[in-house]
């Protein structure tokens, strides 16, 4: 990517093709102190108030700047390499990092360990794109006093509060109403299907585990998918258009929200998974329909419970477990509540929180 000037025109060269670029688009990235806030980086003007008929009269680059008067008599200094950026449409922080897809010979992945300073450290950056690139990330020895999963959590974005709590004590009790606090196994699911938005990321911190079961099981919903995709299309097909109704119940709230068990973003890519066949209702459709759908179904299912394709660990106490909700899947393994206690504690956070984290870390470091 290059840019190019001719005739006071602005052009972006990629390859052998040259596009001119908007003038317009230009002179909304004028970024003079009287049209940019140095601070919050945000416009002094209101761009959709401006004559889109704006020209340029003279243009210039030198030592990667590009400058140029318009012929509204504003002059702006543009750096080229942050306009050639604007061209990847995507955020770069967060989708460079490119997804690793794993299974059960997933071994040597690398634990963190707190330290005091660890959110504003480069440290944190590294615990982020482990976490994007894998989907999951335990950091160890994190304090497990007064709730500090919470302040864990706030320290990276906010938590997202929901009806269960800002965070939820995960242990066996009387009149659950999750089988979550049973000491009952958990088969790979993923969290909350029933909400709108589906919460984002996972934090589950071990307090105690004094069990020989209780262990943690997780599964990469994106390598399941992509099996799927290559191995059974027609599966693969009905499951990324069919959308079924997913419900919760409890005393003061119904929650219910509807969607494809692996959705797809724009671009026909990968983009979420939800499965919890607890609460999953199909709707009707014809018979033929149907009958694919229930053996899609069979079949992702037998990939996600499969030991192929799943890893179990123990979780230790102070072990923090922060896992991508919309990628994984996670489950845990039988206890028995006779030989002592299991506790562990968990809260949400979206996405925007560990992008901003990302992001922020980046320019903090230069990275
Ligand atoms: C949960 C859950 C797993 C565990 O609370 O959502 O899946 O290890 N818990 O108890
Ligand atoms: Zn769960």
């Amino acid at each position: 990517m290059k840019i190019e000037l001719s005739n006071n025109k602005v052009f972006y060269k990629n390859g052998t093709s040259s596009e001119e670029i908007h003038p317009f688009w230009l002179r909304e990235r004028a970024n003079g102190e009287k049209h940019l806030d140095k601070g919050t980086q945000q416009r002094l003007f209101d761009p959709t108030s401006l004559d889109v008929e704006v020209q340029i009269k003279e243009a210039q680059i030198k030592d990667q700047i590009l400058e140029i008067n318009f012929n509204d008599g504003v002059n702006s200094k543009l750096d080229i390499n942050l306009i050639a950026q604007e061209f990847s449409k995507k955020d770069i922080a967060v989708h460079s990092i490119e997804k690793i897809k794993w299974d059960s010979s997933l071994k040597s992945i690398k634990d963190f360990e707190f330290k005091d300073d660890l959110f504003e450290s480069e440290e944190m950056y590294n615990i982020l794109v482990s976490f994007y690139k894998y989907g999951f990330v335990i950091i160890k020895k994190v304090p497990t006093e007064d709730n500090y999963l919470v302040k864990f959590a706030n320290s990276i974005g906010s938590v997202r509060r929901t009806n269960f709590g800002e965070h939820f004590n995960v242990k066996s009790k009387p009149n659950p109403n999750d089988l979550a606090y049973t000491s009952l196994p958990l088969a790979p699911h993923t969290d909350n299907p029933y909400r709108n938005p589906v919460p984002c990321i996972q934090i589950l911190h071990c307090i105690t585990n004094e069990v020989k079961g209780g262990f943690s099981t997780l599964v990469d919903g994106f390598t399941v998918t992509e099996i799927l995709k290559k191995d059974n299309p027609e599966f693969y097909d009905i499951l990324t258009k069919v959308k079924v109704r997913f419900k919760f119940i409890d005393k003061d709230v119904v929650l219910e929200d509807w969607s494809e068990l692996i959705k797809l973003d724009e671009d026909n890519q990968f983009k979420q998974v939800r499965f919890s066949p607890r609460l999953d209702y199909v709707p009707i459709l014809e018979k033929k329909d149907l009958d694919l759908y229930y053996k899609a179904r069979k079949k992702i299912s037998d990939l996600y419970n499969s030991k192929k394709y799943r890893i179990e660990f123990k979780l230790q106490p102070g072990d923090l477990l922060m896992m991508d909700n919309h990628r994984l899947l996670h489950g845990r393994t039988e206890f028995d509540v006779n030989e002592g206690n299991r506790f562990l504690q968990g809260c949400y956070i979206e996405f925007d929180s560990t992008e901003g984290k990302l992001r922020h870390l980046k320019r903090k470091y230069n990275l």
